[in-house]
């Protein structure tokens, strides 16, 4: 039978993508309880949104719960996700004596404080972000009820009823689309000239860098694929930075069964990105999925350099050798 050329086509790779100091400080925390404790190792939500790192986990002995009421045995470790958690549930977790290990994001727990600090100082606390995300949950759950009120549109910053007589301060998810997030701060402060923001950016690096990259490659190709979870936050943003910038089809897509050929078929120059918690082997996969179809060259378009680590966390790292 006649051999039939591939047509060609250019995969741009975005630089920065997938992981960030986050997502390998939380995977590498489970890990390294399992290595240093055995299995079961109970980990209170999804650790990252992500299914492959989720199951691939699983296999190591990880047992993943919703909440701190299904850990049956209080001798294990319980590991909370990237994502923070709520106040009551470190103490819940003290009150029942459990081994907890706590694999927040450090970029999110210094939201955390911010909003404490805010909340000491008697201010009252705007918080932007996602109804529902567990990260808002978690930061919403810092402090008593009533202390902070979310905002995820402009609308609600229309309709902001704040209490009166008091100091008003905003933070965010660190996971937002960065020109959504900007409208609805300068949406705040066009209403409360007074508003006290963040002493630094609480959108984090990671998704800044993944957005920027998007933004540079997306008006070059014909379509983009974002590997990630539909539940991913800042995948999800990902996605919708392509289509702002123009580019005509992009897809979230977990793995390689989830693409839509029909949309895929036909093109000539293809952007690739991951969001925060997808590994580059899901990207690696994708990429020869294109490969049996097309005569694919790869270039990578690169728009910022990362070299940012958290170690572990406290109750994970090696005791320092004695110096003896
Ligand atoms: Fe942390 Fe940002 Fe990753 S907040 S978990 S570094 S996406």
């Amino acid at each position: 039978a006649p051999v039939t050329a591939k047509p060609p086509l250019d995969i741009l790779l975005c630089a920065p993508r997938g992981f960030c100091a986050g997502v390998v400080r939380a995977i590498d925390a489970v890990e390294k309880a399992l290595a240093l404790h055995g299995a079961p190792v109970f980990v209170r939500h999804e650790i990252v949104h992500n299914k492959y790192v989720v199951e691939s986990l699983k296999r190591k002995g990880a047992v993943f719960v919703a909440e701190l009421s299904e850990v049956p045995d209080a001798t294990r470790p319980v590991i909370f996700s990237a994502h923070g958690v709520p106040k009551s549930v470190p103490a819940e977790a003290q009150a029942r004596q459990f081994f907890a290990i706590d694999a927040t994001c450090p970029l999110v727990t210094k939201v955390h404080r911010e909003a404490e600090v805010h909340h000491k100082r008697g201010r009252h606390i705007l918080l932007v972000g996602h109804a529902g995300h567990p990260e808002v949950i978690g930061t919403m759950g810092q402090l008593p009820e009533g202390a902070i009120t979310l905002i995820e549109t402009l609308d609600d910053v229309a309709r902001l009823t704040p209490p009166e007589g008091r100091e008003l301060a905003y933070v965010t998810q660190t996971t937002l689309s960065v020109d959504d997030t900007r409208e609805i701060v300068q949406g705040l402060q066009a209403r409360f000239p007074a508003l006290i923001a963040p002493h630094k950016e609480d959108i984090c690096y990671a998704t800044t860098n993944r957005q920027e990259a998007v933004k540079r490659v997306a008006p070059l190709v014909d379509g983009l694929i974002v590997v990630g979870s539909p539940n991913s936050s800042n995948s999800q943003r990902l996605r919708e930075v392509a289509e702002r910038a123009g580019c005509p089809v992009s897809r979230l897509v977990l793995r390689t069964n989830e693409i839509d050929w029909s949309l895929f078929g036909g093109i000539r120059r293809l952007g690739i990105t991951a969001g925060a918690s997808a590994p580059e082997v899901l990207v690696e996969e994708i990429i020869d999925a294109f490969a049996e179809r097309y005569e694919v060259t790869v270039e990578t378009v690169s728009t910022a350099d990362e070299s940012v680590f958290f170690p572990l966390p406290r109750e994970l790292r090696e005791p320092a050798p004695s110096a003896a």
